[in-house]
């Protein structure tokens, strides 16, 4: 496939560092458990960096990019401008701790990433992505989160207690999720762990499958 010519001078897409750093490891993730020519869609996207590496890089059939923030749309759409795969890239403006996330038959989504997006939101986003997780995936479909996490019989780095703290300053609902909880949670809405993949920087993969 022909190559796009690379973003203008001024461009608009916004990069994120951590973006950068996280994408190669989630990369491989995202290899590895899902497969070729799947329908994925992210939840809270930002810069929609992310989202042009992974739908190049897991060749899949479709990703939709979507956030509560439509200001990031202008982004989106500008990395979209630099991807090499064609594929149907519409950012959809999706509040997950709402009950209608926009989406129709015809998207016909089997993956759900959500990148740093739990711990820097309310604890009404995680439910309402694991509620979207049961409502939209097929059988068999993943649910992927990224970020650091709390976990029961597991030290926790300083790096990120003190980054728990910092986020509960900024936001008393905002905060690491302790993934046993939110294990215990998707379990009602048809979710079973698949795997937890250790990441770098004291992140973790937490990947759910729909039964
Ligand atoms: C730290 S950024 C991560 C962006 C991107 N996933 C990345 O890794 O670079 C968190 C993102 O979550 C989005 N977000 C926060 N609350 C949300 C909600 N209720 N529904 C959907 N997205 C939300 C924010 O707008 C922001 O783009």
């Amino acid at each position: 496939m022909q190559k796009k010519s690379p973003p203008p001078e001024k461009f608009l897409c916004q990069t994120a560092p951590s973006a950068l750093r996280n994408a190669s490891p989630i990369l491989r993730v995202l290899r590895d458990i899902l497969p070729e020519k799947c329908s994925v869609l992210e939840i809270g996207s930002g810069t929609g960096q992310h989202s042009v590496i992974f739908s190049e890089g897991i060749n899949c059939l479709k990703w939709i990019p979507s956030d509560v923030d439509a200001s990031n749309f202008e982004s989106i759409n500008e990395w979209a401008q630099t991807a090499t795969n064609n594929i149907p890239f519409s950012p959809r403006l999706i509040d997950a701790s709402q009950p209608d996330w926009c989406l129709t038959a015809n998207d016909n989504i089997d993956v759900i990433v959500s990148i740093n997006v739990i711990h820097i939101s309310p604890w009404s986003v995680t439910k309402g992505i694991l509620k979207g997780a049961q409502k939209f995936l097929p059988k068999g479909g993943f649910l992927y989160f990224y970020g650091p996490f709390i976990q029961n019989n597991v030290l926790t780095a300083a790096g990120n207690i003190a980054f728990d703290k910092s986020l509960r300053e900024r936001n008393e609902d905002w905060g690491l999720r302790n993934i046993n909880e939110v294990e215990k949670l998707a379990n009602k809405h048809a979710l079973k762990l698949d795997r937890i993949v250790k990441m770098p920087s004291n992140n973790l993969s937490v990947v759910f499958t729909k039964t």
